[in-house]
């Protein structure tokens, strides 16, 4: 049986037979568009990969790992060598046997803020919307979900997972090639969703949180985490603004705007965590992610600003619950 085989079946075990046709269907047509033009290198190296025991993979620790895969030196420097072809990887730690994938980002702390404001995941039917590779996936399967369905539309970070899971026993994880404007909106799966990262690369927030509610079972659980902007101001580009460097940053409300955003997509019991600004020691460039990051889109003299003037990435984790 394939993945997505056995992904369709799980969903018909759950009373769920619209989706997993709906599903089936759309990832037919999603097949048939662009790939990256490097996919097939990638689809090849990993198929370089020895082929060895699948062993469990550890969930609720900071870096994902699988062990005692008994990989000898030659293999372990293939491997070594696989995944770093692999790169940029942007969202880890992970480990494959003593092979440390240092990532960009210490995802780990991210996960320590978010996991302490989202209810038990035990049990629940997850979807991680712009999952990248499926580190945060992995850590909410860590925490007892039932089902994790992320989705991302980058061919790189679906490779990134394929690698990671070539080496482990499967678990009910599912990483799809898929943007959240693919799946269908005219049935409720999910007991939670997911959004981290994402909303500020949208150019409509509101077709995404109202998106977000679709798919979520009436007092299911959005977990949002987002860069906003202090006080009263806010950040718009309406061309070709960078902010931090990066060119796809839309809109950066203040928490006034979020939480109006948040009302209108149709979301009540709105909590607020911390605000968190990114530390240059989560977010950094390392042997795994060699080209620019965080510190090169901040004011060298001055870490409170971005390198353009505006106020340096602050963070904030936002628990809410869809109307019933
Ligand atoms: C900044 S990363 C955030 C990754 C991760 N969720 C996190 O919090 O670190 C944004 C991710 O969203 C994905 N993405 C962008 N647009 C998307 C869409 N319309 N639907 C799903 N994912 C999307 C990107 O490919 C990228 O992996």
């Amino acid at each position: 049986m394939t993945v997505d085989e056995k992904l369709f079946s799980i969903l018909n075990s759950l009373d769920q037979t619209h989706w997993s046709k709906k599903l089936r269907e759309i990832i037919q047509k999603t097949q048939e568009t662009k790939k990256h033009g490097h996919i097939k290198t990638w689809k090849n190296a990993i198929n370089g990969l020895p082929i060895k025991e699948k062993r469990n993979v550890t969930l609720n620790k900071s870096v994902i790992s699988v062990k005692n895969i008994e990989l000898n030196d030659t293999e372990k420097k293939i491997t070594k060598n696989i995944l770093k072809e692999l790169r940029p990887w942007r969202k880890g730690p992970f480990s494959v046997d003593e092979i440390f994938i240092d990532s960009e980002w210490k995802s780990n702390m991210k996960w320590d803020r978010v996991k302490s404001m989202v209810s038990p995941l035990n049990d629940k039917t997850v979807l991680d919307v712009g999952c990248g590779n499926g580190y945060y996936s992995f850590r909410m399967i860590g925490e007892g979900a039932k089902l994790v369905i992320g989705i991302d539309p980058s061919d790189l970070f679906m490779m990134q997972f394929r690698a990671i899971t070539h080496f482990i026993n499967p678990i009910q994880l599912y990483l799809l090639r898929l943007r959240l404007q693919d799946l269908p909106s005219n049935k409720s799966l999910f007991d939670t969703v997911f959004s981290m990262g994402i909303l500020y690369h949208q150019k409509s927030h509101h077709r995404h949180l109202s998106k977000c509610a679709a798919l979520l079972k009436p007092g299911g659980e959005l977990v949002l985490e987002t860069i906003i902007f202090p006080g009263m101001s806010n950040f718009i580009n309406s061309g070709n603004q960078r902010y931090s460097q990066m060119r796809n940053v839309w809109y950066l409300p203040n928490l006034n705007e979020l939480m109006i955003w948040l009302k209108i997509a149709g979301f009540t019991e709105i909590k607020l965590g911390s605000i968190n600004r990114t530390s240059i020691e989560e977010q950094r460039s390392t042997e795994w992610m060699t080209t620019q990051s965080l510190i090169d889109g901040l004011d060298p003299e001055n870490h409170d600003l971005t390198i353009e003037g505006y106020p340096a990435p602050h963070r904030i984790v936002v628990v809410c619950k869809k109307y019933h």
